[in-house]
C-alpha cells in the first residue's frame, strides 16, 4: 500500500511459492503455529471442502459451521496463495515476505490485554480469551484496497460476543485493536519509516457488535499460519483488508475515534471506515473492479463487498464518498 509498492494486478507466479517448497519450510519450523489448549489439539476437521485440509498447521475441532447467511458460493482462493500472497508489513511490504520472513515469529504462548472503558478488562491467556466462545467457520470475501481480493475459510470467535463479555461501558463508542511489537521476531518494525508502530486499527461500536464481525484464530481447518496473523486476528469482510489488524495484543475501548495507522501515514488515500466501495476510487487504484486471486478476468466490485443486506443499516445517513 505504499507508494512504492508495485501495482497491484496479478499475481506473477514467481511470487507464489510451489506448494512443496512451502510445505518443507514449514516443516522446519514445526511447532512455531501451534496454539495450546484442549479445543484446539488435533482432530480431524469436517469441513465438506477441506477433508483433505492443508496438513500445514494444526487442525483445529470443534468449529461450528453453516453460518449460511454470510457464507458465499464464489470457489475458495488456494491455501498456498492465500498463505504466500501477503500484506503483513512486520514482516516487509512484498507480497512473498510475510511467509518467507514469519517463521521466526512466536505466537505462543500469547496474552490478549483487554482494557479501557470496560468493567470487565484484564489481560487473559489466548486459551482463557477463546474458550468461553464458539469456535465458528465463516468462509469470506477478503477485498484489498489494491483492488485484489480472494475467498477465505476462516475460522473465528464472534467479536460481539467478546464485546458483551468485556462490559463495555456506556462512554465506550470505539475499539482499538494493536499488533505486538517484537522487533527482533518481526523484521520490518526495525524501521520506522515503513510504518508507524504497532499496527493500530479501530471499528465504531455498532460495527463490532455486528454478527459479521469475527477475531479469527484459524483458516482452512487449521489454526492461523505467522503469515496470516497468528494467532488472533480481525475479520470485517466488509472493510478494505487492511482494517483485520493481524497478531492483535491489545483490545481497548474508547470514547474517541481511534487514529488507524494507514490513516495516519497517508491521510489523503485512507480512513477510518474504510468500506468496500466500488462508487469511490483510491487515488491510486480504481475501487469499481478487482482482480480474484487465482483468476484471470476481473470482476466487479460489490458494494460493501457483498455484504450490504447485513452491514448498510450501519452507515444511514453517512456520506460515503466523505467517510471512505
Ligand atoms: N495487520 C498488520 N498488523 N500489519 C499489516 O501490514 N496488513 C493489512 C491487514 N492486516 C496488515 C495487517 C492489509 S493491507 C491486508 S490487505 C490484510 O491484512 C491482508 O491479510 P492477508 O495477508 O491474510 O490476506
Amino acid at each position: 500500500m505504499l507508494i512504492r509498492h508495485k501495482k497491484a494486478s496479478a499475481v506473477a507466479s514467481h511470487e507464489i511459492t510451489p506448494q512443496s517448497v512451502y510445505l518443507n519450510r514449514r516443516a522446519m519450523i514445526t511447532g512455531t503455529g501451534l496454539i495450546a489448549g484442549a479445543a484446539f489439539l488435533a482432530a480431524p476437521h469436517a469441513q465438506a471442502a477441506l477433508q483433505n485440509g492443508p496438513g500445514v498447521n494444526t487442525p483445529m475441532s470443534n468449529v461450528k459451521k453453516g453460518y449460511s447467511k454470510v457464507g458465499t458460493n464464489d470457489a475458495l482462493t488456494s491455501y498456498e496463495a492465500a498463505t504466500t500472497y501477503n500484506n503483513f508489513y512486520e514482516f516487509g511490504t512484498g507480497k512473498d515476505d510475510p511467509s518467507a520472513n514469519s517463521s521466526k515469529f512466536k505466537p505462543t504462548p500469547w496474552s490478549v490485554k483487554v482494557d479501557g472503558l470496560c468493567n470487565n478488562g484484564g489481560t487473559f491467556t489466548l486459551e482463557d480469551f477463546i474458550k468461553p466462545h464458539q469456535l465458528e467457520e465463516r468462509i469470506y470475501r477478503l477485498r484489498c484496497v489494491e483492488a485484489w481480493s480472494m475467498v477465505i475459510p476462516w475460522i473465528g470467535i464472534s467479536l460481539a460476543e467478546v464485546v458483551k463479555r468485556a462490559d463495555p461501558q456506556g462512554s465506550a463508542k470505539f475499539i482499538a485493536f494493536e499488533t505486538i511489537v517484537r522487533p527482533e521476531e518481526m523484521q520490518g518494525q526495525k524501521s520506522r519509516f515503513i510504518l508507524p508502530w504497532p499496527y493500530v486499527e479501530g471499528l465504531r461500536m455498532d460495527e463490532a457488535m455486528n454478527p459479521l464481525a469475527i477475531l479469527a484464530v484459524g483458516m482452512y481447518g487449521e489454526v492461523l499460519p505467522n503469515q496470516n496473523g497468528a494467532p488472533l486476528r480481525l475479520m470485517t469482510p466488509w472493510k478494505y483488508g487492511f482494517k483485520n489488524v493481524k497478531s492483535i495484543l491489545r483490545i481497548s475501548f474508547t470514547e474517541a475515534q481511534p487514529k488507524n495507522t494507514w490513516q495516519v501515514s497517508a491521510p489523503s488515500e485512507y480512513g477510518f471506515y474504510a468500506n468496500v466501495n466500488p462508487k469511490v476510487d483510491h487515488p491510486r487504484w480504481t475501487q469499481a473492479s478487482e482482480r480474484r486471486i487465482g483468476d484471470f478476468l476481473r470482476r466487479e466490485t460489490l458494494m460493501f463487498n457483498g455484504y450490504e443486506e447485513e452491514v448498510a443499516g450501519l452507515y444511514a445517513g453517512m456520506d460515503l464518498k466523505r467517510n471512505y
